[in-house]
């Protein structure tokens, strides 16, 4: 690997600056993203091709000097094999023809046959190819709860009610949509892995909305079973596993006690009080609000500059957004922040070692 500074960070191993990578990176508001997604002609049909997947996983690393690869593909792919039906409609989001709402449903709700997946694991291998040892590829998945979210919604919501009602109407339900979610969640990440990823992150964008209670039930123990269940390629190895549960700041010790290599963290938390709270058995990925890539180049740098400041100069920061990027933002920003990442936290390093 030319350029394993995401791989070392991960493992908490001092590297010359914090890597960067930022969630949707490859994604519409790069416009040879929006180029090849009209040649596709549509995000589905674009994901589900793998020549064109892989070349548009590719397309952020050719532009820029980011420090990890994420192969583009969705979280909702797997309950679409579930037999499902997803669908988006433009400028509306995801869709499922079919919802699992209720005991019958749930009854015929099974783990897809990995070889209806085949075309992700075939985008992983090819981006792999593409990337020729330039840096690591991150697979990844949906937490089980947050797929479950839409498989029972059919489609985003803002508060996802119809499932915080089954969490304490029918506890029964919901337990049995997650855990099919873990076998499904595993073995996706499993043929992941062993068509070339080199990390896997799980997704967990609505685990937030949860109580307390009902957090620990449906979605960090479901987490905590996929990375039990995960793999690596080669035996004695590890297969370095990320966790973000958006708005989980509140369960911060617990997500690090998951089996994970890192927590991704959104922006609400503050990055030093961050490792304050997990100590020194993860790494920690985050956490610039995306809406600051919509300020100015000036305003852009200074916040990220605060960013690398709050992770201190200490091994096991990854440096990304507190959630994926916007479709408005402009991609010089995206360059600046880069470089003032890969800038401060070198200097900072230095510092930090200079004789007194
Ligand atoms: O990070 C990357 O670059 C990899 C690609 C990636 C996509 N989706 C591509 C995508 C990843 C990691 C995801 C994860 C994903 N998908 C999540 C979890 C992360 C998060 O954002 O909370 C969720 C909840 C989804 C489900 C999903 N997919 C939604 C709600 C939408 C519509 C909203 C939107 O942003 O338009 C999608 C579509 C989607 N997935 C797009 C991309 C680039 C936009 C589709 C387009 O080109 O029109």
């Amino acid at each position: 690997m030319n350029n394993d500074t995401f791989l070392r960070a991960l493992r908490r191993e001092p590297t010359p600056y914090t890597p960067v990578w930022l969630m949707r990176q490859a994604g519409r508001y790069l416009p040879e993203y929006n180029a090849v997604r009209a040649k596709a002609g549509s995000f589905l049909a674009l994901a589900t091709n793998p020549a064109l997947a892989a070349e548009v996983t590719l397309q952020p690393i050719e532009r820029f000097p980011l420090d990890a690869a994420i192969v583009f593909s969705d979280i909702l792919t797997v309950p679409d094999a579930m037999g499902l039906g997803l669908s988006f409609a433009d400028g509306e989001g995801p869709r499922f023809a079919n919802t699992v709402r209720d005991e019958a449903a749930v009854d015929a709700l099974a783990v897809p046959d990995m070889n209806q997946l085949r075309y992700v694991f075939e985008a992983v291998a090819q981006s792999k190819r593409a990337l020729n040892g330039r840096v690591p590829l991150i697979g990844f998945a949906g937490s089980p709860f947050t797929l479950a979210c839409y498989m029972i919604e059919g489609s985003g919501s803002t508060g996802f009610e119809r499932v915080r009602r089954m969490a304490f109407a029918r506890p029964d339900l919901l337990a049995r949509v997650v855990e099919i979610n873990v076998v499904a969640v595993a073995a996706y990440l499993n043929e992941q892995i062993a068509a070339g990823a080199d990390a896997v992150m799980l997704f967990d964008t609505w685990g937030g909305l949860l109580t307390a209670e009902a957090y620990r039930m449906f979605s960090l123990a479901s987490m905590r079973e996929v990375i039990a269940r995960l793999r690596p390629r080669n035996e004695g190895s590890v297969i370095p596993a990320i966790v973000f549960t958006k708005g989980g700041g509140a369960w911060l010790p617990e997500l690090a006690a998951s089996g994970a290599a890192c927590v991704g963290l959104d922006w609400t938390v503050d990055l030093g009080e961050a490792r304050r709270a997990v100590g020194e058995r993860v790494a920690l990925q985050g956490n610039l609000d995306p809406v600051i890539l919509l300020t100015d180049e000036k305003t852009v740098v200074r916040e990220s500059i605060r960013v690398v400041r709050a992770a201190g100069a200490a091994a096991g920061h990854i440096f990304n957004l507190g959630h994926g990027i916007l479709p408005a933002t402009d991609p010089d920003h995206v360059a600046a922040l880069i470089e003032a990442v890969h800038r401060e936290s070198a200097a900072l390093r230095l510092e930090s070692c200079a004789p007194p």
